[in-house]
């Protein structure tokens, strides 16, 4: 008899009436792969013999492959690769531990449970633990999760129901939030594949606008869509991807939660004054056609005006906050120059009406604008607790000498005094006080 002929008699033995009990067994196939010598001419052989019964051996126990001892470990457990995976990191040869890697992840998929990516993902994650894995088998485990979790990303999309749910998707998304981005990115590549070969890009762009996860997610997904060659001349759906990208920014929780690389990515999507609000220290706030005319405090009195160009004294550091009727996101400015004073707005009833108030002053308590980024360039400041009165300047009527005063109007009037009331937003990052 062989040695190996010899092993495989014992590991029959060992295993003999004790499938289940994995301390058992465990320390006994141990014991028996750590004494040979030859544990690669046991893993060789182990497949030959399998079946082939000899006569020496029928009536004790048939002898067993390395993949029924896996299987007899794992006894239709999944969670029992683990100890399988312990196994194999106490084995004394590279041979051998590769063996039963190979093996466990054969009978794993002969187990159903390879369609639930979860398992298949806390799977890859021991692997990776595991000293010497073959990389070829790590790319393939890897694989297998990244396909089976585009499968399972890509049924919404395939839904016309809105307010259908899909628990999986979540706790799939849930829990791929442990874990680093770069497998998200791996997922969705192919989750497009599947549903753009299937779906008009702007349904596709519109379903991820519904979907739930995380903002650090979804923002992922809404770049990652974009850079779609299927979007690229389609105007209507990148146009939809911008909308889905501004409500995640509108999020209280998107600064705080979103990284700073991917919130600069999203950043760099948005139009040139919010891309500066967002991202520049300080700002200034100028007249759209006029280089000579900034909005600062006036040089006789407590009111802001319109001044001329004066970097310092015009550059303003932005607080963001949520708030308002809509909870939506706003915006103050509280001046470098005169320390503690912000542009702030006294109420008033602008609810609608062709008038002007001045009631806009520099004050050292925060107000706050709600700032909206118009087509064509330029912003709209809305006073953010009603919305109901924007900013306005630039008309010498209502100026007082040296003091050209800013005032307010009706938001309502926004359309018939476009050029009074359109401010551009220049980074003013550079001015030292
Ligand atoms: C080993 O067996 C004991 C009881 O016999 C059990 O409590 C323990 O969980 C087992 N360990 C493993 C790794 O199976
Ligand atoms: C098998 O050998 C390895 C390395 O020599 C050792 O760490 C391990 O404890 C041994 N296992 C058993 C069950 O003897
Ligand atoms: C889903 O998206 C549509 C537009 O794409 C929107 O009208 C609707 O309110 C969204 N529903 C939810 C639950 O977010
Ligand atoms: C606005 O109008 C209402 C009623 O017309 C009045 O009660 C309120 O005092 C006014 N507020 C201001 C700031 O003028
Ligand atoms: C809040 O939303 C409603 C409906 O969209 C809108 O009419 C209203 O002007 C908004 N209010 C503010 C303060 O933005
Ligand atoms: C900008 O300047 C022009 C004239 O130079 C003026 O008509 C317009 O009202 C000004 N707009 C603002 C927002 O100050």
């Amino acid at each position: 008899m062989s040695t190996a002929v010899y092993l495989v008699f014992l590991l029959g033995l060992a295993f003999r009436g004790g499938y289940g009990y994995a301390n058992n067994s465990n320390h006994r196939l141990l014991a028996v792969l750590n004494a040979s010598s030859s544990t690669v001419d046991l893993v060789l052989q182990i497949n030959v013999l399998e079946g082939k019964r000899s006569p020496a051996t029928t009536e004790i126990t048939p002898p067993m492959s390395l993949k029924d001892i896996i299987r007899a470990e794992i006894n239709g457990d999944w969670e029992r690769g683990h100890f399988v995976l312990q196994l194999a990191s106490q084995t004394r040869t590279v041979q051998l531990k590769q063996a039963i890697y190979e093996a466990l992840w054969q009978e794993l998929q002969q187990m159903r449970q390879i369609y639930d990516p979860l398992k298949v993902l806390d799977l890859y994650g021991q692997l990776t633990q595991q000293p010497q894995m073959p990389s070829a088998l790590l790319v393939q485990v890897y694989q297998e999760f990244v396909d089976r979790s585009a499968h399972l990303l890509a049924a919404p999309f395939h839904t016309d129901s809105r307010s259908a749910r899909f628990p999986k998707v979540d706790s799939l998304l849930q829990r791929l939030t442990l874990s680093t981005l770069d497998y998200l990115r791996d997922i969705l590549e192919e989750v497009f594949n599947l549903v753009l070969a299937l779906e008009s890009s702007l349904s596709v762009v519109q379903r991820l606008g519904n979907f739930t996860g995380s903002v650090t997610q979804l923002a992922l997904a809404n770049l990652q869509l974009l850079q779609r060659t299927e979007l690229k001349s389609n105007v209507d759906a990148q146009a939809a991807v911008h909308d889905n990208l501004r409500q995640l920014l509108e999020l209280p929780t998107f600064e705080q939660e979103v990284g700073r690389n991917l919130r600069e990515e999203v950043y760099e999507q948005l139009p040139l004054d919010e891309k500066i609000l967002y991202t520049a220290q300080k700002i200034c706030l100028r007249n759209m056609t006029n280089h000579n005319s900034y909005i600062y405090e006036c040089p006789q009195t407590y009111l802001i005006c319109t001044n001329e160009r004066d970097p310092k004294k015009a550059s303003y550091y932005v607080q963001r906050g949520n708030g308002g009727a809509n909870n939506t996101l706003q915006f103050a400015f509280y001046s470098s120059y005169w320390r503690n004073r912000y542009i702030l707005m006294e109420p008033s009833n602008h609810s609608t009406g062709d008038y002007i108030t001045k009631n806009v002053y520099s004050r050292d308590s925060i107000f706050w604008w709600q700032v909206v980024q118009l087509a064509g360039g330029g912003v709209a400041l809305y006073d953010a607790a009603t919305a109901g009165s924007i900013l306005c300047g630039g008309d010498p009527k209502h100026w007082d000498g040296e003091e050209r005063h800013v005032y307010t109007r009706s938001s309502l009037e926004l359309e018939n005094y476009r050029r009074e009331c359109i401010w551009k937003v220049e980074d003013c990052s550079d001015v030292t006080k």
